[in-house]
């Protein structure tokens, strides 16, 4: 075993962090006054499971060795030597890290795999069809395909597992470094067929790993390098190398693909990189700040996109960024095909970006009828939560004022909503509410949190009224999933066990946080506790019902439009029985 994990093994988090901060029990949780921000009442949380801490205050998390670092301003070999002094472990410098020889390792294939495939597109009859993809239908120059090293995986399962072997190389490497996977009990095939491949360069030029994107529309479309020793997505950007420099100069514009990257460069816009393939995290925020404090997040235009961005917002406020977004205009999916159509029309795109909060009362005023009396209603009960956060009395009057204006009520109701958010009792007491995604005003991360700590009684009861469809973030649509059918398979609830089997670090991450979320007093109520999620399950069932019923209506306008009857009859069948629906659920929830 090595040190760290020998280290983790001997020590408890809760020990080591009561030395420094007084912990109290907080169901399976302790709880205290965070050490890292200045607070009063506690939102500091310590999972002895998980063996992590997480402040909801200030965002402020990791695990027993992180800790140590933060709050004695030390680099990670010296939290570690203080750490294994305390564990009676002995660490021996060159062994730290045990894995140095494999890494080195990994990083050779990576650039030896590089190599190989960009030479197959670029010069090989082999790599022709990557290459046509690329030039006709993604409208790369040859610069720029060489500029981002891209490279074309063949259709066929052994090219790369082949050409590394003969050089050498040993096929568990291989696997270890994501190029190649393990077929059946002694057959090693290639990872990435039949795609064209983005090479994942880190800030110093090495080659992390790859994402590769079908070009025979093959499922998934974008494929990842899972996580291997040296790479982790959730604090890996795409682009950074080559952006960092107009970053310092410009601020950074985040977008969604590597795709947008690459076409923003060749566009000639160079202060753009994207997170690929994860929600936004802490980690690349804390790595972009040594470059910038400026953000333009720049995601898809559509509902999925408008949520990445408002969490990318709560995440870069928190941090303390200057966060503007840029609006996708009507017509276009991304910053990509806006700038295959014309590269002019996308740097106005960007230089037209609003300030977060105009963004945020964009995207929520879109959403509902913002004429009608529940319209309205809805409209600042979703707002709020951000709006009252603000402290600037400027700010504060411009706000209040626009909103006003926007939905034509008057600025003293709008105001008297800023000055007093208990006016939201829902809202209460602790620091928690300054993250809206883990606010009871987000029900659905709200809801996942109380299905994590409830006995399986109420879970059985309550639960499979959901379906992850009813979920609109796509991340907590991926949890929910997985809770459902971890449920079923066991009776148990083990955080540790639950976590392995989530999709990837960025969903293990969300879950963390919300099974940090404390609510001992509910849980400590049983009937309060049926009682709650009882409303927040009907709550987001109709939400979900509403849209769809939303949707049909379009629908069935478009088919009276086209004269079919049938699909008409069908569609209002639909119509009505989510009507039904939706009638019960309001018995239910009264
Ligand atoms: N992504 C991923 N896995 C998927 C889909 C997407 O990792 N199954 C990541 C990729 O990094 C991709 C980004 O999310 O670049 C955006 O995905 P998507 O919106 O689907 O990209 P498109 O713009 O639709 O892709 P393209 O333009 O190539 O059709
Ligand atoms: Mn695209």
């Amino acid at each position: 075993m090595d040190a760290v994990s020998e280290i983790k093994q001997k020590l408890d988090i809760v020990d080591v962090v009561g030395r420094y901060v007084s912990l109290k029990k907080a169901g399976k949780n302790f709880k205290g006054v965070c050490p890292f921000h200045t607070e009063n009442t506690p939102s500091f949380m310590v999972s002895p499971e998980l063996q992590i801490f997480k402040c909801f205050g200030c965002g402020e998390s990791g695990d027993i060795i992180s800790f140590i670092q933060k709050i004695e301003g030390i680099e990670f070999m010296n939290a570690l030597e203080m750490l294994a002094e305390r564990a009676g472990v002995k660490i021996e410098k060159n062994t730290l890290d045990p894995n140095t020889k494999l890494k080195k390792q990994i990083y050779y294939i990576n650039e030896l795999s590089t190599k190989f495939y960009h030479l197959l597109l670029t010069t090989h009859d082999l790599g022709k069809p990557g290459l046509d993809y690329l030039r006709k239908n993604r409208g790369l120059s040859d610069s720029t395909i060489k500029k981002f090293m891209l490279g074309y995986a063949p259709d066929t399962s052994n090219v790369i597992t082949g050409f590394l072997e003969k050089r050498g190389l040993n096929r568990e490497d291989l696997v270890l470094a994501g190029v190649s996977v393990k077929r059946g009990n002694s057959d090693y095939v290639d990872k990435f067929r039949g795609r064209v491949l983005f090479p994942l360069v880190s800030v110093d030029g090495k080659v992390l790993g790859f994402t590769g994107r079908t070009i025979i529309n093959r499922e998934p479309k974008y494929l990842n390098t899972n996580e291997t020793l040296i790479f982790r997505k959730s604090s890996f950007l795409y682009g950074l190398d080559k952006a960092k420099l107009a970053i310092k100069k410009e601020g950074a514009v985040f977008v969604e693909g590597q795709m947008d990257v690459i076409s923003a460069h060749q566009a000639g816009i160079e202060n753009v990189i994207a997170s690929s393939g994860t929600s936004l995290t802490t980690e690349q925020l804390k790595i972009l700040a040594r470059y910038t404090k400026d953000i333009i997040f720049c995601f898809d235009a559509d509902s999925a996109g408008v949520s990445a961005v408002l969490r990318a917002i709560e995440l870069g406020e928190n941090m303390d960024f200057n966060v503007r977004a840029a609006v996708i205009p009507d017509g276009y999916k991304d910053l990509d095909e806006v700038i295959k159509k014309d590269p002019t029309t996308a740097k106005e795109v960007l230089n037209n970006s609003i300030p977060a909060y105009d963004f945020i009362l964009l995207s929520v005023i879109k959403r509902y009828n913002k004429n009608s009396p529940e319209g309205k209603k809805k409209i600042m009960e979703e707002i709020m939560p951000w709006f009252s956060r603000i402290q600037n009395k400027v700010l504060i009057d411009h706000y209040s004022k626009q909103i006003a204006k926007e939905l034509d009520l008057s600025q003293e109701t709008v105001l008297s909503m800023f000055s007093d958010p208990g006016k939201s009792a829902e809202m209460a007491s602790s620091d928690i509410q300054k993250s809206v995604f883990l606010s009871k005003q987000s029900l659905e991360s709200y809801i996942i949190s109380l299905l994590l700590k409830t006995e399986l009684d109420t879970f059985r009861e309550f639960a499979y009224k959901l379906n992850p469809e009813d979920f609109k973030n796509e991340t907590l649509r991926g949890i929910f999933a997985s809770l459902l059918k971890y449920r079923k398979e066991s009776g148990e609830f083990i955080p540790n066990q639950f976590s392995e089997k989530l999709e990837d670090s960025s969903y293990r991450e969300f879950f963390f946080d919300l099974y940090m979320w404390d609510h001992t007093d509910l849980l400590n109520d049983p009937t309060g506790l049926a009682r709650e999620i009882r409303q927040v399950v009907s709550r987001i069932k109709r939400d979900s019902i509403s849209q769809k019923m939303t949707l049909l209506t379009e629908q069935i306008s478009i088919a009276e439009r086209e004269k079919d009857d049938k699909r008409k009859t069908k569609l209002t069948k639909e119509f009505e029985s989510l009507m039904q629906e939706r009638a019960s659920l309001e018995n239910l929830s009264v």
